[in-house]
Order: structure tokens, then sequence, then C-alpha cells
């Protein structure tokens, strides 16, 4: 199959686009498209057969819950029950925006396999123009993971989802560069306080300011993470060992220097401040403790790295604080909890 890819960008025939987007959808075909996170790889959500293509083109183990994306908040009580107080607040305070909220769902509606094995549905409504008008022309709710092969960071450019699903899918829309660069926050609301089971662009201390304290599953590689399915699964690793290193250009300079004794090419992924002139590659992500913009540029130079020779990737670390949390939680998984020890 082709996989044609089309500009919204330029508003410029974009109902016809649209339209062409959700003829795919309605019969039963997937399409990529943008988010504000990262690209979706989308299927019309009661549509168990298009919902299993989703899975064939991203070679994603079948027992990985998909998250449902909506076009408006009201629609969320078509496929989930049990909606607190609290929940209806985060969705007031946060929707349009990327927070997933985990509920119980109403059953027979969202097909099997965008649930398998759990009595639960993840949903979120994306802020981003292209996703919404994508739902608000199809009227219907798109489970949509994130447009990579299993395995490959999410990509943030359309060029990203081309790389990975040339040939599998037949459609791109194509918005640009995702603004958030790092995938949603996913809360799971049915339990007491709420858990956080994947950090994201919506912050802890953000949501506990609405509704108070929550839990944060444990991230530690290779921990056991009973409730979120996705935790199991094989995550990016990039072809070369990847080690978090701390932000000193002294230390690095030493890490670098012992590695090329080795014989060994060395990949550097950090602000753009930290002068490294002995690195073979340095991949800026923005300013130092920009968090934001380290999250919007991480996946690319994860990406970017794969395509250098290096031997060895050294990831410089960012503090906790805001999208921070996510950008290390992330960059720790892709390091499999590997440090740089000197
Ligand atoms: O930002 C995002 O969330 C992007 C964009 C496209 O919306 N989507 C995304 O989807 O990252 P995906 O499939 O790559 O990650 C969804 C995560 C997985 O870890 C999955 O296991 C978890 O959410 N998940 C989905 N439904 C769940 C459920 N009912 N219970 C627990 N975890 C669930
Ligand atoms: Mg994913």
């Amino acid at each position: 199959m082709e996989t044609e890819q089309i500009s919204v960008d330029n508003h410029q025939d974009n109902d016809k686009n649209y339209r062409r987007a959700v003829d795919i959808l309605t019969s039963g075909g997937v399409v990529a498209f943008p988010t504000e996170t990262v690209y979706g790889l989308g299927a019309l959500a009661t549509d168990e057969q298009a919902v299993r293509k989703i899975f064939e083109a991203k070679g994603r183990p079948s027992d990985n819950p998909l998250i449902v994306h909506i076009g408006q908040q009201e629609e969320v009580h078509k496929y989930a029950t049990g909606i607190t107080e609290d929940g209806e607040k985060l969705m007031a305070t946060f929707w349009p925006g990327s927070l997933t909220l985990i509920f119980e769902k109403i059953p027979g509606i969202i097909a099997p396999s965008v649930t398998p094995g759990v009595e639960t549905v993840a949903i979120r409504m994306p802020d981003h123009p292209v996703a919404l008008a994508l739902l608000q022309t199809l009227h219907g709710p798109l489970a949509a993971p994130s447009a990579n092969r299993s395995g490959k960071p999410s990509p943030t450019e359309a060029a990203h989802v081309f790389e990975d699903l040339q040939g599998r899918i037949p459609l791109i829309l194509d918005g640009g560069q995702t603004g958030v660069g790092v995938e949603s926050t996913v809360l799971d609301m049915t339990t007491n306080p709420p858990t956080i089971l994947r950090p994201g662009g919506v912050t802890r201390e953000m949501i506990e300011e609405v509704i108070g304290p929550v839990k944060a599953e444990s991230k530690a590689p290779g921990e056991q993470a009973p409730r979120s399915p996705g935790m199991k699964y094989m995550h990016y690793a990039p072809e070369a060992p990847l080690f978090v290193i701390e932000p000193d250009a002294t230390i690095i300079g030493e890490a670098i220097a012992a590695l090329h004794v080795e014989g060994k090419r060395v990949a550097v992924i950090g602000p753009d401040d930290l002068t490294i002139p002995t690195a073979d590659w340095y991949f800026a992500l923005g300013p130092r403790h920009n968090n934001e913009a380290m999250a919007a540029h991480l996946y690319r130079a994860l990406r970017q790295c794969d395509l250098t020779a290096a031997d060895v990737i050294l990831g410089v670390e960012t503090d906790l604080t805001g999208v921070g949390a996510a950008v290390m939680n992330r960059l720790t998984k892709a390091a499999d909890g590997k440090r740089y020890m000197s």
C-alpha cells in the first residue's frame, strides 16, 4: 500500500482533506494524525476490524490497551461510567489537553481490542486543531496509540511516522511538529486516590492543585508495574546503549575521554549551553532547565542518535520540575535505568 502524506498546515482545501481521512476511517482504515503530544495512529474505536489494523501496522502486542480520543468532552459519558466529581473537575480544567483519564468502561460500545483484558477505558480530548477537526468531522471516537513502530520513539513529526509506517498505512495528515513532544499523562481514576501511570505534559503538581493528593506509580525500570499494561511491554531503547549523566561539562568530558580510550564514539543529548567539544555528536534539546523544550525535542534527538555510528549515548539529565518528570521518565526508560559511572 502506498502511504500518502497530506499537509493540513495551510488551510487550503482542508475540508476535502479531512473528508478524505474520514472516508478512510469510516470504511475501516487507519489514519495517522498530529496531536499536541505526539502523532497518533487512529481507527474508529467502535470498529473491531479497524482497531486490529492499528496493532498490525505498529507490531504492537495485542493485549496493550489503547487510548480513545474524543472531540467533545460530553462524549466521555457514552463510553465511561462512574465518573467522580474529581474526574469532572479534571476534564473541565485540562481538556482539551494532554491528560488521559482512565474510567470504568460501559461495556459493549468500544471495540474489544481497544480495552483487552481490562474493565476500564482510557480517554482523552487532544488539544490540537488537526486532531479536533478530524474528530469533529468524523463525529466518532478514535482509538489511537502513538504512530510509531512498536519499540521506536513516539513520532513528533510526520516524517517520523513515514519512516516507521511507510507502506503499512494509507494516509498521514501532516500538521507539522507536535508541541509537547512526550505522550500524555495517564491518570487512573478508578483507584483511590487516583494513580499517575505515566507522567506527561500535565504534571502531578497541576493535577494535585485541582483534586488534591494522587499516587505516582513507581517508575523504576524492570520493576513490576501491575496497573499499567503498557509498562510491561518492550519500550524504546536506542541502538547504542544510553547512559544518563549529570549536567556537568567536566564529568561529561572525562566520560568521553575514557570512552574514546576504549575506541568508542559518543553521542551526547543535552542542553544548548553545555559545551562539550569532544563529543562526536551533540544533539541540543534547548536551554538548560527549559524542560518544555527538552520534552519537545527529546524523541527527535533519540531518532537522530540512531542515525549516527555512535557506540554510546550520554543523555544529560534535567530536573524533575514540571514536564521534567516526564522527560526523565522517558530518558531513564530509554537508558534501561543505566547511569554513567566513572
Ligand atoms: O499522548 C498520547 O497519549 C498519545 C497520543 C497519540 O494521544 N498516545 C499514546 O498512546 O501515547 P499509547 O498507546 O502509545 O500509550 C497509551 C498508554 C499505554 O501505556 C497503555 O498501556 C495505557 O496508556 N493504557 C491505555 N488504556 C489503559 C487502561 N484502560 N488501563 C491502563 N492503562 C491503559
Ligand atoms: Mg506509544
